[in-house]
């Protein structure tokens, strides 16, 4: 019989780790290990806590902020703390970077992790990649990158040996889940679209780094906006090319791209198509990352287009499953 690895999730109890437990309750090759939560958890049952920080959500934000109901693939156990993961456990890691150092604590442990915490996410020691393009996985210690560049370095890696000359300008709009359980203030978060720049979340200068490590050729201004809306970020992106590239091309890559196989993890869309009415169901559960919208101003020189990312998905959960299948497997 083919037996399903455990993995233990650092950070279970948060918004990206219940999506992790939702996804690994039915995954055919992994399984559930440890749910690790902070000292406020420890002790307590998963459902319990799960329950109390979902309603907690859509008290806040109201009923529109969709919750995520518990799900019956999950056996239900008890939070633990960070001591009970064994040595050499297989490790997802979905922690705030000022939980981060525990993550070195289980790395001298022997376990293999795979974090999308902030944490040493810069350090060129640790090897930080994006399940869909291309890296080698260096040690036992890997991380994956921001939600907001994950959708954006899918999106420019198959066109990205175009642009090496050229400026980009790209403008996130990122929902409320981006934050996590943390609540915005509802008077700012309800009717606005609020500037990151200069917010204690220092996401521009975090996306900029992160693409500047994962497509080391382009030149990238990232301005960041938080938007009334639950789950899913959309990315404005301009390539300023002053006549040196034509949409044809770009949209020619593209496709190449994705006639090359699923793994790529984008869908191109006619410009006024809605994301919700294409047909790949893969996009309905939030793995892809489509890119649409697309203009072309010649008279100006730039080429723009819209990126949608499922934060919580392919920006977090997911990619760090599909992280696992790689790493997970060699070790
Ligand atoms: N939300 C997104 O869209 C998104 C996307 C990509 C990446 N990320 C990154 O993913 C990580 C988690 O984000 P999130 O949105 O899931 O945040 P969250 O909802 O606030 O969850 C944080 C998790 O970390 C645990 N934790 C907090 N402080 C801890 C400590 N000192 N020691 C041990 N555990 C601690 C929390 O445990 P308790 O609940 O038990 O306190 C919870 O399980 C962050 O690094 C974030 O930047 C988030």
């Amino acid at each position: 019989m083919n037996q399903r690895r455990p993995v233990s999730i650092f950070g279970a109890t948060g918004q990206v780790g219940r999506h992790l437990a939702a996804m690994l309750s039915t995954h055919p090759r992994f399984s559930i290990g440890q749910l690790v939560g902070s000292p406020s958890s420890v002790g307590r049952d998963y459902p319990a806590v799960w329950g109390e920080k979902e309603t907690t959500l859509t008290t806040h934000y109201g009923e529109w902020y969709p919750a995520l109901p518990y799900p019956e693939s999950i056996p239900s156990q008890v939070v633990v703390g960070l001591s009970d993961i064994p040595d050499g456990a297989l490790v997802v890691s979905s922690v705030p970077e000022r939980a981060g150092p525990d993550e070195d604590r289980l790395a001298a442990q022997k376990c293999t992790i795979i974090s999308n915490s902030p944490y040493r996410r810069m350090d060129p020691a640790l090897t930080l990649t994006i399940p869909g393009i291309p890296s080698t996985l260096v040690g036992n210690y890997v991380k994956i990158p921001n939600c907001a560049t994950i959708g954006i370095a899918l999106a420019l890696y198959p066109i990205s040996h175009l642009l090496k000359t050229l400026p980009l300008s790209v403008s996130t709009y990122q929902s409320l889940s981006g934050r996590g359980d943390a609540r915005y203030p509802k008077d700012l978060a309800i009717g606005n679209v609020f500037p990151l720049r200069h917010s204690s979340e220092d996401t521009e200068a975090r996306i900029q780094g992160e693409l500047r490590r994962i497509l080391p050729d382009l030149t990238v201004s990232v301005s960041c906006y938080r938007t009334p809306t639950p789950v899913g970020h959309l990315i404005d992106v301009s390539l300023f090319h002053q006549g040196r590239l034509s949409i044809d091309t770009v949209i020619t890559q593209w496709m190449t791209h994705i006639a090359q196989g699923n793994s790529c993890g984008i869908y191109l869309t006619h410009a006024d198509q809605h994301p919700q009415s294409l047909p790949d169901s893969s996009i309905d559960q939030g793995m892809t990352v489509v890119i649409g919208n697309i203009a072309d101003h010649q008279d100006a020189g730039i080429i723009r287009f819209t990126v949608v990312v499922n934060n919580l998905i392919r920006g977090a959960a997911g990619s760090l499953i599909l992280a696992l299948d790689s790493v997970g497997n060699s070790t």
